[in-house]
């Protein structure tokens, strides 16, 4: 973890001087340590959207807004999305280094043998309608994994924290395909284990009993591509959400499960669905002024869904990645001259040459392209979220598992600046 402060900030406050030490990390910002600010000046800090506020100490996943830079412990993702694979991902997110092809077998072993859910959860799937989103059925269902696996919910034994880690990231295909097979009446199709992770994803999600199914190994790779590419991002609102649940003790099914409650958000994880029933609406190039004219209209709520970042302030290094694997997944299906692809390219081409993109610095984050590629593949939008919360279980686990190894964690607990009305007396009701 960080070493000693290498210097201080100096902070005067009615007269009165305070030293609050400064740490430096690897790369990136130094952080000014307030931790003893309320008890020394009796005044917190505010910054309620978290803006300039460092969290926690990770070693995990860094994020240079400026550069349009994203690095999985220090490997720039433009590289893993190229040459790695979203379980050796997995593997270098929880334990910090590429893993010898001797732990890659042992890892993919582990995750293969743990696939399967257990049988009585089926039954928990036929609790929800039919029609019910498909992210409300994750979000119950990985609660209710914490009511299957009692012998992996003991956040303080070591061994009992690993079983919970390969748990999830095995089991969230098969549940998150199982929500989408409930929400088309089509029959749960078990695992097969001898298909790689995402072919395995892809067979659960579109096989059926009735006939042959083959995972098409271009769609299998992009899936894994997709995965690989949405695996962590620094202390975004869902991590931050499973770290806060996790900091009482809860359970990491329950912490997960509050997580994807938390990315289901349009602001957040949300967006790629919302972003390609956007463009679906913008449905034609001609009308794309239209909407850039409403997303600049501070009196309209509308904005450009898949654009714009709390950190990125150049281009979402994911976006080019997916940007680029539309292209080539779209081409290889034959669908190149898709009109809703043809409508995101002049939709970011039109935005990055207007000024109010360009002064506000919105560029196409992750969630832009993401939907179209997910769209050709066969997925409603509504799979669209739940796809990216599969993915993001590693990196949920992952900062969970830090946090747990971080002998100074302890209860996040904010306080506030208080505006309501200050201390007064009981009025009884005939005298209101
Ligand atoms: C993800 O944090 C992460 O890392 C998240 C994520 C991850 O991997 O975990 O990267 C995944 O959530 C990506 C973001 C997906 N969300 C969207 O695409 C929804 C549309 N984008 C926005 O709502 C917004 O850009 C956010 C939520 C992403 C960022 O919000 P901020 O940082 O709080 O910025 P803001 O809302 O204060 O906007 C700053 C200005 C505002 O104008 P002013 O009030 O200063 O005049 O930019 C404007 C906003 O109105 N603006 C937009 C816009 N996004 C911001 N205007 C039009 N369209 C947009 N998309």
């Amino acid at each position: 973890m960080h070493d000693q402060s290498t210097e201080s900030a100096k902070l005067t406050l009615k007269g009165t001087t305070y030293d609050l030490p400064v740490y430096s990390g690897t790369i990136g910002p130094d952080v000014i340590d307030i931790g003893k600010l309320y008890a020394e000046a009796g005044v917190f800090t505010f910054d309620p959207g978290y803006t300039s506020t460092g969290s926690c100490e990770s070693s995990i996943t860094y994020i240079d807004g400026e550069k349009g830079e994203l690095l999985y412990r220090g490997y720039p993702i433009e590289q893993l999305a190229e040459k790695s694979h979203f379980l050796e991902v997995c593997y270098l997110l929880l334990y910090g280094e590429l893993p010898t092809a001797a732990q890659m077998e042992d890892f993919e072993t582990r995750v293969t043998n743990h696939t399967m859910l257990h049988e009585q959860l089926a039954y928990f799937f036929r609790g929800f309608r039919r029609d019910a989103h498909p992210m409300a059925v994750v979000c119950g269902a990985m609660g209710a994994m914490s009511a299957f696996y009692h012998d992996s919910t003991d956040i303080n034994d070591p061994w009992q924290r690993e079983v919970a880690t390969i748990r999830m990231i095995a089991k969230m295909p098969t549940l998150v395909s199982w929500a989408y097979k409930y929400s088309i009446g089509q029959p749960f199709v078990y695992p097969n284990n001898s298909l790689d992770y995402a072919s395995n994803f892809l067979n659960m999600c579109f096989s059926v009993p009735a006939a042959e199914y083959h995972v098409d190994p271009i769609l299998s790779r992009a899936m894994d591509r997709i995965f690989t590419l949405h695996a962590d991002h620094e202390q975004n609102a869902s991590t931050s959400t499973v770290r806060l649940a996790s900091s009482s003790g809860a359970n990491p099914f329950a912490c997960v499960a509050a997580g994807v409650a938390c990315l289901w958000g349009p602001a957040h994880g949300g967006a790629n669905e919302a972003c390609l029933r956007m463009l679906r609406e913008i449905g034609s190039v001609d009308r794309i002024p239209e909407y850039i004219k409403k997303a600049k209209d501070k009196d309209d709520p509308f904005r450009l869904m898949g654009f714009g970042h709390r950190v990125y302030k150049n281009f979402d290094p994911r976006a080019k990645v997916m940007k680029q694997s539309a292209d080539e997944v779209l081409g290889l299906l034959g669908i190149e001259n898709n009109p809703t692809l043809q409508v995101a390219k002049e939709l970011e081409r039109i935005a990055l040459e207007d000024e109010y993109f360009v002064e506000k610095k919105l560029y196409p984050n992750v969630d832009f392209y993401s939907g179209i590629i997910l769209d050709a593949m066969g997925f409603p939008t509504s799979m669209f979220t739940p796809i990216f919360a599969l993915a993001r279980t590693v990196g949920w686990i992952s900062q969970w598992k830090e946090m747990l190894e971080d002998p100074k964690a302890r209860i996040g607990r904010p306080r506030q600046l208080y505006t309501g009305a200050a201390f007064r007396d009981y009025t009884d009701v005939e005298n209101r």
